[in-house]
């Protein structure tokens, strides 16, 4: 496996398999009363986030926590960032304090993998602006595996499964890394937007990766076996995507009386933070289908699976 976890890309479909297969084990940990493993004892992460976040940088730490490492929160609030250090300084002395992984999320697309370059220990991309988010890309398939599971109650295949990836694809890192990772397990991925939320040049992209695109949601939802809502990202526009919210929930939301239209039993899943009433009604939110929680409750155990896998070392093997 990759020193450091940047993007999908760093990933083969059977580091993909083994990531997710010490995730589900790692889940049995979260049902038990003491949640603690030794195998990063004495080992330090620092969770360095620029950018707002609730679940990714909560379940960084308890993954971290629960595997007994020292795990520090640093954002740019509060750091010195705020005071114009520049992000090598500021990686650089966190980095000199002898720290073992470095998890980041940062506004600037790249700017993970800049920072790779820059240290020797492994850094793990917890979203880089528009460009990719493998973490949650992970713990969303696993998800699926887990709905989706095999007889014998383990992981189940995603092979031929269709997936639809549903709303803001333009400012999504997960749709990106979602792409990749559906595709490497052998999804089927359709990607639906409004033609202004379409990254430019999804034509050639979406040759190139195998997934189809449609400007229109109510012919695909009958047709997936599952459904991801993506939040509209109005932080990163300068406004005019679309003509107003409720334009966009009646074409592109998943309204209640959308839901009808969706296979019995077809999970619906949302990285979060919901804007409920605009892409998800409270009724899909809150639906019997509805994945969401259990993707945050799989986040904290694929993120232990991806610290254990990068810094645990040889001996832990
Ligand atoms: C996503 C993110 O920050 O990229 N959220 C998350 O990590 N749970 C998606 C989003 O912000 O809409």
């Amino acid at each position: 496996m990759n020193r450091h976890l940047l993007s999908i890309d760093d990933l083969t479909a059977d580091d993909i398999a083994t990531l997710l297969g010490t995730a589900a084990e790692m889940h049995d940990v979260q049902r038990r009363e003491v949640k603690k493993l030794p195998a990063l004892r004495g080992r330090t992460v620092i969770n360095l986030f620029f950018e707002d976040s609730t679940r990714t940088r909560s379940s960084f730490e308890i993954a971290g926590k629960w595997l007994s490492a020292d795990v520090i929160n640093l954002s740019a609030k509060g750091s010195s960032a705020s005071k114009g250090e520049s992000l090598r300084d500021t990686v650089l002395t966190v980095t000199a304090m002898g720290i073992d992984g470095l998890v980041m999320r940062h506004s600037a697309s790249g700017a993970a993998h800049q920072v790779a370059g820059w240290i020797g220990v492994p850094v793990i991309n917890a979203g880089d602006g528009m460009h990719e988010h493998p973490t949650q890309a992970l713990l969303d398939s696993y998800t699926l595996q887990r709905h989706f599971a095999a007889a014998d109650g383990g992981l189940g295949s995603l092979e031929g499964k269709r997936v639809a990836i549903v709303g803001d694809l333009t400012h999504s890192r997960v749709f990106r890394s979602n792409v990749k990772c559906l595709g490497k397990l052998g999804a089927e991925v359709v990607a639906v937007a409004p033609p202004t939320l379409m990254p430019s040049g999804i034509g050639e992209w979406s040759k190139a990766d195998g997934f189809t695109t449609s400007y229109e949601l109510d012919p695909v939802l009958p047709e997936v076996d599952a459904v991801m809502m993506l939040r509209v990202q109005r932080e990163r526009m300068s406004g005019g995507y679309f003509p107003s919210p409720r334009e966009y929930t009646v074409g592109y939301g998943l309204t209640r009386d959308r839901l009808r239209l969706l296979k019995d039993g077809a999970p619906i899943l949302h990285p979060g933070p919901m804007n409920r009433g605009l892409e998800i009604s409270a009724d899909a939110a809150d639906a019997a289908g509805s994945a969401v929680l259990d993707q945050v409750s799989a986040g904290v155990a694929v993120r232990m699976s991806v610290l254990y896998h990068l810094l645990a070392g040889e001996e832990n093997e």
